[in-house]
């Protein structure tokens, strides 16, 4: 959570820096704030609320070539003026992205050293920190190793110093940094869409680093303050992929690159029937544990279906934020697949590490190219979805799944299921050209809904329920539809929209009876199936195209994002920044 970009060099830094925090706005965006040098002097803008009211107070003329800015997602403190960033205390100004964890401790000390704090953010302590001990160093980069001693828990830093008018002090501690090089300037940033208008060059810091980027150079030291030589990488997308295209919001739009994004990751594994040597062979595996947080660990309760069903493997799924903690059952036999879009989901990584560390394999399904955890898995699979903007994820969770089924079908050796696949891109396509707005209609006033379905179903069911809630305020739960009469039926009065899934014909009489018994109860049906039904128990029928059930969910999931999109937009939500989160969960 938080967006930092800093840029240093020949060109005016005030719009070069927020054009770039507008990118990382999905990192958070309860408040942001800049800092920037002017007449050898820095001055600080910070405005609650989006990046947007922060440049109404912002001349992005001024002639700064040097600034820093940042976008909160707060931890510390309630969204205000005085907890937004940058923080500034003496002659050291600072942006943070992470959890100082020691920070009470940090400050009860300080304040018996004299120093005031104006805020109750956990960031203020590092300013604080690198003042006090800058004036027994007297040298900034001994200083930050100092306080890098001091500070415990995961951070990303933007510093300058009132001592030094050229360079931009960067620091990486579990948090992502990038720096990035272009001939006018040099660049900090969270994450590599804030700099693309600029550059597609960058280096990827890794934990303890610290950066000194100026107009012309950058160096790159270890903890020990060791100069160190840093791979260049090269970003091959461009920055229209993380542009709205004439769409009202990223959410539709995401949802309709779904065609392109599920062909893009079939073609990327599979080549006339057969797998490509991007997907490797996991043979030597008898049972497998997914971990992943939200709608991938819902992509991990679809994989753990399909997987069992056809490629016979044992496997359970597990919320990262509980594995991490929990004894985990695992041994040489297992491997530990951790889905996650952004590749940096502070729980999934951890949980990912806990396995690496007990001795275990573990495989990475990742959107975002070198993020943490692909890079410190054993193995990676990439998604190609492409950047994804929108804070409820769509098209990242269709590639997901469809990855999902590739590997399910790598493991049961059964490659006559790949053709299973092909042409499922027109159907894709048929899914999205419907209108979903007289199903949204029926939803939109309501305060509760529940999704229904059985097996790999209720797995759409608990997606469908946490796109709904997240995007539109509405309540909304998912249920085993065989489960609801054990007591949660109590729930369903008259009107109560019910969304019953059933894609698996072995089992539709079976669900249909549980609709019925809500239907009797006074519930609103909408009825998501790809079998015909001639019974009158529904309201609202949406008919899926057929496919074979190891596919179904890559069709399924449409209609439920897409009424998610309606409901929203009819209740005149913040569709693709909703209230209270954030794309990117990079704290506990
Ligand atoms: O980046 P990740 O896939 O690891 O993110 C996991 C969840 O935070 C994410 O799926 C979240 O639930 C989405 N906002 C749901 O739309």
């Amino acid at each position: 959570m938080c967006g930092i970009v800093g840029y240093v060099g020949k060109k005016k830094a005030l719009p070069i820096v927020l054009n770039g925090l507008k990118f990382l706005e999905y990192r958070g965006y309860d408040s942001a704030g800049v800092a920037y040098l002017l007449d050898n002097k820095v001055n600080i803008t910070k405005e609650v609320g989006r990046i947007s009211s922060l440049e109404k107070l912002i001349d992005l003329d001024t002639p700064s070539y040097m600034a820093i800015g940042h976008t909160r997602w707060a931890t510390h403190g309630e969204p205000s003026v005085s907890n937004s960033h940058p923080h500034q205390v003496g002659r050291f100004t600072v942006v943070h992205n992470g959890i100082i964890e020691n920070y009470l401790e940090i400050k009860e000390d300080l304040k018996k050293k004299g120093v005031k704090f104006l805020s109750t953010t956990d960031t203020e302590v590092i300013p604080a920190l690198l003042d006090y001990y800058y004036k027994e160093e007297k040298d900034i980069l001994k200083t930050i190793k100092k306080v890098l001693e001091k500070l415990e828990g995961s951070f990303a830093l933007g510093i300058i110093c009132d001592d030094d008018k050229e360079n931009i002090y960067a620091v990486r501690r579990g948090s992502p940094l990038i720096i990035a090089l272009s001939n006018d300037g040099m660049f900090i940033a969270s994450d590599v869409p804030a700099i693309l208008n600029y550059t597609n060059k960058y280096i990827l810091l890794e934990k303890d680093e610290i950066a000194k980027i100026n107009n012309n150079s950058y160096q790159v030291f270890d903890f020990n303050l060791k100069d160190i030589k840093k791979e260049i990488n090269t970003f091959e997308g461009s920055c229209d992929d993380a542009m709205l295209n004439g769409y009202p919001h990223y959410m539709l739009k995401e949802i309709h690159e779904e065609e392109k994004v599920f062909l893009d990751t079939f073609n990327y594994y599979v080549n006339n029937d057969s797998f490509k040597e991007t997907m490797p062979d996991f043979k030597k595996y008898k049972n497998i544990h997914i971990v992943a947080c939200g709608s991938a660990y819902y992509v991990g309760c679809i994989a753990k279906s399909l997987l069992e069903e056809y490629a016979m493997i044992p496997t359970c799924v597990e919320v990262a934020s509980e594995y991490r903690y929990k004894k985990n059952f695992y041994n040489q036999d297992t491997l530990v697949i951790v889905i996650s879009q952004s590749g940096e989901t502070a729980d999934s990584l951890e949980a990912l590490r806990k396995a690496k560390k007990d001795g275990i394999d573990t495989l990475a399904i990742v959107n975002v190219v070198l993020s943490s955890i692909a890079r410190e898995a054993k193995y990676t699979l990439y998604v190609k979805a492409g950047p994804e903007i929108a804070v409820a994820t769509t098209k990242a969770f269709l590639a997901q799944t469809t990855l999902m089924a590739l590997l399910t079908v790598k493991l049961s050796r059964k490659y006559e299921l790949l053709k299973e696949f092909k042409g499922l891109e027109r159907k894709i396509k048929e899914l999205l050209s419907k209108d979903y707005l007289e199903y949204a209609k029926a939803i939109y006033k309501c305060n509760d809904t529940f999704f229904i379905g059985r097996l790999i179903d209720y797995a759409l069911c608990l997606e469908g329920s946490l796109k709904l809630k997240e995007t539109s305020y509405i309540n909304s739960v998912a249920f085993q539809a065989g489960e609801l009469k054990h007591g949660t039926i109590s729930l369903i009065t008259k009107g109560t929209p019910v969304i019953g899934i059933c894609t698996n014909k072995d089992i539709v009489s079976k669900t249909i009876s549980n609709l019925k018994e809500v239907k009797a109860r006074g519930a609103y049906i909408i009825y998501i199936t790809n079998e015909e039904c001639h019974d009158d128990f529904y309201d609202q029928l949406i008919l899926l195209p057929k496919a074979h059930n190891l596919v179904m969910p890559i069709l399924s999931v449409i209609p439920l994002q897409l009424i998610s999109y309606e409901v929203a937009k009819l209740r005149n939500c913040d569709i693709d920044k909703p209230r209270n989160l954030a794309k990117s969960v990079t704290v506990e």
